[in-house]
């Protein structure tokens, strides 16, 4: 079990908890909206962004958040850190939590990584993506997006869709929906299913399809997944033509999605290959939630710091 103060994995918070973050999180996201950002909770605490690899989303909304909250925020990349030198993790990382850091966020190329840094050090760790395993907090942010428009999210039904094999997103995704009560649907061709994905169904109770078009009607929210090429080795479809034809968000797809329940949402966690996995008219429909998700990235970030190091503790 996950020590009791850190956000590693989805599976750390129960369903009281991700409401309790979720409630914070719309406290927070009214501050969004004043002239002056700023609350005074976390004066006086620092927070490391500790990124070995690239981001733009999560690690430019961790930052706000933080300043938001009125902590001092430090951002370490690889590129510009000892680690180009030659500096093991564990060294970078300790040497950090020497100079008296409150929380380390920190994302990762190794899956696994934020569970072995939270080992090494007293401050509080978040994952922030750590390889091909999770993403809590995009998670966290997903459901926020999704239960502002749709209401509650028990027994709705997500489809999400794309790349399953190289994604974080999709893990930490299917457990806070299942959390919260939502029926979720995997999409995917053979070849970028995850292994052992159909195991992993039987046991956690959600669907697995190769078949977009069949499940696309029945949805009330379909997350797109980007086709990350840059982890891919060899060839998981023939072409990007292809992979557009069986499983992009195509505008035909957009027609028969809101003919089919006009208030069906469409959400990627980002960043988006227009024109590979969704087209252009999608990504910008009114349906679609993609700037929803990036404004409430801050908002459930500060409520995650804010529980982490000011309030209630967020995982068991
Ligand atoms: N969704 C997400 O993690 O985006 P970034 O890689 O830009 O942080």
């Amino acid at each position: 079990m996950t020590a009791r103060r850190h956000l590693l994995s989805s599976a750390d918070l129960d369903r009281d908890q991700v409401g309790a973050i979720l409630d914070t999180a719309t406290e927070m996201h009214t501050v969004q909206r004043r002239e002056v950002k700023k609350l005074p909770t976390l004066r006086g605490r620092t927070v490391v962004n500790l990124f070995f690899e690239d981001s733009t989303r999560t690690r430019s909304s961790f930052e706000i958040a933080g300043k938001w909250l009125s902590a001092d925020v430090i951002n370490i990349s690889a590129k510009g850190s000892s680690t180009s030198k030659g500096e093991s993790l564990r060294d970078t990382v300790m040497t950090v939590a020497a100079m008296g850091v409150d929380a380390l966020v920190i994302r990762h190329p190794a899956s696994g990584a934020a569970h072995q840094v939270s080992q090494w050090v007293d401050a509080h760790v978040v994952n922030a993506g750590d390889g091909t395993h999770e993403h809590p907090t995009q998670a966290l942010l997903d459901a926020y997006t999704m239960q502002r428009r749709l209401g509650s999210l028990e027994g709705r039904h997500v489809a999400i869709v794309g790349d399953l094999t190289h994604s974080r997103v999709v893990r930490s995704n299917l457990i806070t929906l299942r959390t919260l009560g939502a029926r979720v649907t995997l999409v995917a061709p053979p070849t970028l299913m995850p292994s052992g994905v159909t195991t992993w169904a039987a046991t956690e109770g959600f669907a697995l399809s190769h078949d977009l078009d069949e499940v696309l009607p029945t949805v009330d929210a379909v997350m797109m997944l980007r086709v990350q090429r840059e982890r891919m080795s060899g060839g998981y479809f023939p072409t990007a033509r292809e992979y557009t034809v069986g499983y992009g968000l195509t505008r035909a797809r957009l027609d028969a999605l809101v003919a089919a329940n006009p208030d069906a949402v469409i959400c990627h966690p980002g960043p988006m290959n227009r024109g590979l996995e969704i087209a252009a008219d999608a990504a910008d429909a009114a349906q679609s939630l993609v700037l929803d998700q990036v404004s409430a990235g801050v908002a459930v970030r500060m409520s995650v710091l804010y529980h982490l190091l000011a309030g209630e503790e967020v995982s068991s």
